[in-house]
């Protein structure tokens, strides 16, 4: 069976393992106060042309968001997203467990537009009574969208300046950011990125790494006492330089960005032959998950060879499916599900 499933399907990038290994009877400090993290943050910090960001180091992304979000918050304050918002439909509350509300708001092909943030948040200061609910506060997007889409520069800007306008903090969750960056329906690079929020986080574990995140905290007021937040939500690992080691390797010789971009390179393959069959498109992806319709009859042929994930149900004889790239992902066997469709 070749897997299409999800991007987070094998190990991780034989550089990557390779440091690791050689370094197996090192002795270095924990916590992340160790050379290899020293050296990963200042190669990241060189990849954003910016030196005043603080950096640090987690194990996965419900732990990264849950952090971020719990520790910029107070109690009465609320998240703004979209309705499909990964924070929203697949963390298991993990935000509402500190006590947050999550406010959605309706999204096209993943994205949320500054007038509805705009308008939700003057419906809740306009209010009678704006105390008797939870106040808006920070703004959640991710990079790329859960569906696979991209914003612009210009759409992500004028959501910070709303941001900004209002009090609100702009958080982008980067999971997949390697895919997300410097794709064709976007003119975002990497180095925009902090110019344009409060902080985000840059994915490892569906990106090459064997685990772990980067989050990048721009504004001053999250830098303070970010350590303690790590370690009060159980986030701050004892073997700390094993995450310096993945991201020092993936920001290596632009290592990261060229998996992305292979990554990218074989969707639009697979897309561009889907298309050309004539199956149609849930979504208009240009990054390494795709979504595709198939009538369930072709479906069901495929499934003997390939795994994808069911995304929607669209009708009883058609069903959407996602499918992914990744950094591991092989010509050959996208030339086999090619052949197969
Ligand atoms: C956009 C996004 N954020 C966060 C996560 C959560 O990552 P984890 O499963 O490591 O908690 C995922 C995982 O699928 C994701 O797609």
């Amino acid at each position: 069976m070749i897997r299409f499933d999800s991007d987070y399907l094998e190990g991780a990038h034989p550089k990557v393992l390779k440091k690791i290994v050689e370094s197996n009877y090192e002795q270095t400090m924990g916590y992340g106060k160790d050379k290899y993290c020293d050296s990963a943050k200042e190669k990241i910090k060189k990849a954003l042309k910016r030196d005043d960001v603080d950096i640090h180091f987690m194990v996965g992304g419900t732990q990264t968001n849950m952090t971020v979000i719990s520790s910029a918050l107070k109690s009465h304050e609320a998240v703004i997203c979209a309705n499909t918002a990964h924070i929203f439909v697949n963390e298991t509350g993990a935000i509402e467990s500190y006590g947050n509300r999550i406010i959605t708001i309706s999204n096209e092909e993943g994205k949320i537009s500054s007038n509805s943030i705009e308008y939700l948040v003057l419906s809740h200061e306009n209010s009678f009574l704006p105390e008797f609910s939870p106040k808006p506060k920070l703004v959640y997007i991710t990079i790329p969208t859960e569906c696979g889409t991209s914003y612009t520069k210009g759409e992500i800007e004028d959501i910070y300046n709303v941001c900004k306008k209002y009090n609100m903090y702009l958080y982008i969750d980067g999971a997949r950011m390697a895919y997300g960056v410097d794709v064709k329906d976007s003119d975002i690079s990497f180095c925009d990125i902090p110019n344009m929020c409060d902080a985000f986080y840059i994915g490892g574990t569906k990106c090459g790494a064997l685990f772990g995140e980067a989050v990048v905290l721009v504004n001053e007021e999250l830098k303070k006492d970010f350590r303690y937040h790590i370690k009060q939500h159980g986030a701050l690992l004892a073997k700390g330089r094993l995450l310096g080691m993945q991201f020092d390797t993936l920001f290596t010789k632009d290592l990261y960005f060229r998996l992305g971009k292979q990554a990218n390179e074989f969707a639009l393959k697979i897309k561009n032959a889907a298309v050309e069959k004539g199956y149609p498109l849930l979504y208009n992806s240009f990054t390494n998950q795709q979504f595709i319709i198939f009538p369930n009859d072709k479906l069901e042929e495929l499934e003997k060879k390939f795994t994808f994930w069911h995304w929607e149900k669209l009708s009883k004889d058609h069903t959407a499916v996602r499918i992914c790239t990744s950094w591991a992902t092989t010509e050959e066997n996208v030339e086999k599900l090619i052949n197969s469709l």
